[in-house]
């Protein structure tokens, strides 16, 4: 096994590892650094994943509390985190003691977010399970779980203690997941790695056959360079912002049409298509740049067209998100693939008239140039 990546943050620095054979190894028990913990899933993931897993910290000598919390984005509240704090304080957790997450965003969210508050702050790691969650959520510490008001509005930064991307746990993971999980992989090379962003458009079919070699790299490249800038940027003042690339049109999609509709990772990427038009528009992309990249795209398998909702739909969600500043848009743009900066200068009517104008068809740009 390779040598981990490390997340460089002071005497707050965390490994990362990858590849296949992780969730049976030693590595989680000497991880954990501590011998009563509670590991922290979901009902799905349980069975396959949990059960063997408390089985083996278990023959590692540790003291396991095991907590399965109710299945998906819709339970990422304050009442399930109630759960985890109840099943904490009645196993008597102390300060000492480590939370596990095994399982996809929600539950690294939450968990992480249950760490951050418990006892005011006890360590945790993150085995993330599905392919958004290894190559995104479970780096940075954002922690979180979602208010009726918005998502993401309870939160807090807490960076873990150590982080395990077993890659044979996305065998199990279903297609439409997987493939969502491709847009941040790619959102990654566009951002800021050239080298990474040809190496994507070479290995496209082994990722999707979800080769394990084809995986780890790819997720070893992700989270190369979302801890790189995370390093420079923990608490988001700057250059972490670019990590939100075609997240403004993204959340837009998702908002107007409902959370949930599309997955987050299908209109991140059909948001990322909408950022190289704009760039293209702004003169910084040639439009054998944006073919280029809605090629990539398509070849991941990510959805080639906007949903059919009106430009004054999409608007307020892009006007209230947390990105933008003072009542300005603040969008991440390309300046070419494989080099994003922030766009504070783009008025609420060029983005209105832009929005109008786009093609509701994106797969005519993916044609060979
Ligand atoms: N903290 C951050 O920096 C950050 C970044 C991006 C996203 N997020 C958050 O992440 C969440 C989305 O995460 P997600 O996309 O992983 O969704 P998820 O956690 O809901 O998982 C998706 C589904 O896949 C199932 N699943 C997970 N692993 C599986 C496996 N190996 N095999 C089979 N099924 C599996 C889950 O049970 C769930 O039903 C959102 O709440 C989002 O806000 C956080
Ligand atoms: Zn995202």
């Amino acid at each position: 096994m390779s040598s981990p990546l490390v997340v460089s943050l002071g005497s707050r620095s965390y490994p990362i590892h990858i590849g296949p054979g992780l969730l049976s190894s030693s590595l989680i028990p000497e991880g954990a650094g501590s011998r009563k913990v509670a590991l922290i899933t979901n009902t799905t993931l349980l069975g396959p994943y949990g059960t063997p897993l408390v089985r083996s910290l278990e023959e590692a000598g540790l003291t396991v509390e095991t907590v399965a919390l109710p299945d998906g984005e819709a339970h990422k509240t304050l009442d399930t985190l109630n759960l985890i704090y109840d099943a904490l304080l009645t196993a008597s957790l102390d300060r000492r003691s480590c939370l596990i997450a095994l399982g996809g965003g929600v539950i690294g969210d939450m968990v992480g977010f249950a760490a951050a508050t418990y006892q005011r702050g006890i360590p945790f790691i993150q085995i993330p399970t599905t392919l958004l969650a290894q190559v995104d959520s479970s780096v940075g510490g954002k922690t979180a779980v979602n208010h009726p008001k918005g998502k993401n509005m309870i939160g807090a930064f807490h960076q873990p203690r150590a982080v395990f991307a077993d890659t044979d746990t996305l065998k199990t993971l279903p297609d439409r997941e997987f493939t969502a999980g491709l847009a941040e992989v790619i959102k990654y090379a566009l951002i800021r790695d050239p080298d990474f962003l040809r190496w994507l458009e070479d290995n496209m079919a082994a990722l999707r056959s979800r080769d394990a070699g084809a995986l780890t790299h790819a997720i070893r490249e992700s989270c190369r360079n979302k801890s790189e800038v995370v390093a420079r940027d923990e608490f988001e003042t700057g250059e972490r912002a670019l990590l939100n690339l075609g997240h403004s049109f993204g959340h837009a999609i998702e908002g107007a049409l409902g959370f949930g509709t599309w997955l987050h990772g299908e209109a991140v990427g059909v948001g990322m298509l909408m950022a190289a038009l704009l760039s293209q528009e702004l003169g910084h992309l040639a439009s054998s740049d944006v073919s280029r990249i809605a090629r990539l795209l398509r070849a991941a398998g990510l959805p080639m067209k906007l949903p059919d909702i009106p430009v004054d739909n999409l608007l307020p969600y892009m006007a209230v998100d947390k990105k933008n500043e003072g009542g300005r848009f603040r969008l991440i743009l390309l300046r070419a693939p494989g080099a994003a900066y922030i766009e504070d200068a783009v008025s609420r009517d060029h983005l209105r008239s832009f929005l109008a104008g786009a093609p509701p068809s994106l797969a005519s740009l993916a044609s060979p140039a």
